[in-house]
């Protein structure tokens, strides 16, 4: 054995690994370096990161701007107590405020998704006090941390109930997932459903504070509801005077094409909570930004609320950076150009393999859900699979086979996430998508051939 691989097996021995079983993390694979689309292992074998990583790297890896300004933050201010004012987080508000919708500009800035969603539900149960229930929906992930594991609705919840871990006054909502929709409707017939449900469940709940979403769900599905869903929510939540918070940890930053994926639905949450692309995942970075009204309140409550690394002058340095970068980047048209060609390919690609029964996305921000049977939506695996010991996730064995071959895919148990960073070409498109052709044969041999095209679950306008 190898000086270097003997090091990688002892770290991994003295490290816990994220959401697994520890005794399944053994020898993970040495990553050495990143450019561009590409990251490298140690031998040199180059992978094209068609997931952004954890749908972070949005402006890819080793962009000299943002390295410079973390760079020149570090030889100048580190770190600094949260209570004092600094260039970086001065400058890193202002760019967030050419950003945000109007009206959300007051801000906390933290260093994970996570603690973004763990202030927003802080204010609000603050702010709305006696009312103290968030709603959220089952499939939806929110963070690891109490409140946000609470709000959580994929089957990493059901560890930290076990746990005893979760806060008490959260609430699930049907979700808006037109391929398997849980009133078993059909839009337009449906009349929204969906939507209609939450005004129902508010009601007769009670006491609900606020309602979180993710505009697009990421990891549980790249979800789109019909173009009526939002403005629906947002009159409901006005009726109610309930807040709506807006967790664009994943699908903000132009991932969906827009800065912020509620900008597709013109409509303004009470709450931003965002991080990953803030700062391209250049920096630990994250963002809770609130509107007028909870600013107001806390005038005079306590916002009672703080961490050693709030308002980190390091981790703050690269958001204007990257805000800019990420601008500059959008108008040069090339993302826009490659999503197109992104979504033809996929949506081609998707008809030719039996083991694809929707695919669907927007933007850089795509999912291709697999089932073994298109007629019936027999799913390979369902989220009680997840965690499972004896069962190897066909979505997982996909992506395996596609890391053999150069191309990292995250895998859900039923989906892949089609993610790459904002920066990547036509060629690199076509690139990664002819390995994930051959990969997904694993797929389709385990397919039945009923016959049934490939459904686009959101393509609401075109294909209904
Ligand atoms: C929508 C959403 N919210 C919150 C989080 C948590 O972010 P973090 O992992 O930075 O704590 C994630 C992470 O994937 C996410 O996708």
């Amino acid at each position: 054995m190898t000086d270097t691989a003997a090091r990688v097996r002892e770290y991994a021995a003295h490290s816990f690994h994220t959401w697994s079983r520890q005794k399944g993390w053994k020898a993970p694979l040495l990553v050495n370096d990143a450019e561009g689309i590409y990251f490298y292992d140690h031998t040199g074998k180059a992978y094209i990161d068609f997931s952004s990583q954890l749908m972070c790297s949005n402006l890819g890896h080793k962009n000299p701007v943002v390295i410079e300004a973390i760079v020149r933050q570090a030889e100048k201010l580190p770190y600094i107590v949260p209570s004092f004012a600094n260039e970086a987080t001065i400058a890193a508000v202002e760019a967030l405020r050419t950003v945000m919708p109007q009206g959300l500009d007051r801000f906390f800035f933290s260093t994970s998704g996570t603690e973004a969603n763990e202030a927003a539900v802080k204010m609000v149960r603050q702010a709305c006090a006696p009312a103290y229930k968030v709603i959220s929906r089952y499939k939806s992930y929110h963070g690891s941390t109490a409140a946000s594991i609470s709000l959580t609705g994929d089957p990493r919840r059901w560890y930290a109930e076990q746990a005893r871990f979760t806060v008490p006054g959260v609430c699930f909502a049907p979700d808006s997932y037109c391929y398997r929709c849980p009133f078993a409707l059909t839009y337009p017939q449906c009349g929204v459903q969906c939507a209609r449900y939450l005004d129902y469940m508010i009601r007769e709940e009670g006491n609900v504070a606020a309602l979180i979403v993710e505009p697009v769900v990421g990891t549980n599905g790249r979800l789109i509801p019909p173009p009526e869903y939002y403005p629906m929510l947002r009159a409901i939540c006005d009726a109610h005077g309930v807040m709506l918070i807006a967790d664009e940890v994943m699908s903000g930053w132009f991932r969906t094409g827009t800065a912020f994926a509620m900008e597709h639905w013109g409509v303004v949450p009470d709450l931003i909570t965002t991080a990953k692309g803030a700062s391209g995942a250049y920096t630990p970075v994250a963002v809770t930004a609130a509107s007028g009204k909870l600013a107001e309140f806390f005038e005079e409550e306590v916002f009672c609320h703080g961490h050693t690394y709030a308002f980190h002058p390091l981790a703050a340095a690269a958001v204007p950076a990257a805000i800019g970068e990420l601008k500059k980047l959008m108008a040069s048209g090339q993302p826009q150009r490659v999503s197109a060609h992104l979504k033809r390919q996929l949506y081609d690609l998707a008809e030719r393999h039996l083991s694809v029964g929707d695919v669907r996305g927007i933007g850089h921000f795509f999912a291709l859900e697999l089932v073994k049977n298109r007629k019936t939506r027999e799913p390979f695996d369902v989220k009680a699979d997840k965690f499972s010991q004896t069962k190897a996730l066909m979505t997982g064995r996909v992506a395996a086979d596609a890391m053999q071959r150069g191309v990292y895919i995250s895998p859900w148990y039923d989906t892949l996430v089609i993610a790459p960073p904002l920066i990547i070409t036509e060629a690199q498109v076509d690139e990664a998508l002819a390995v994930l052709e051959s990969s997904l044969a694993i797929a389709d041999r385990e397919a039945v051939d009923t016959g049934t095209p490939v459904s686009r679950s959101t393509e609401y306008a075109k294909d209904r």
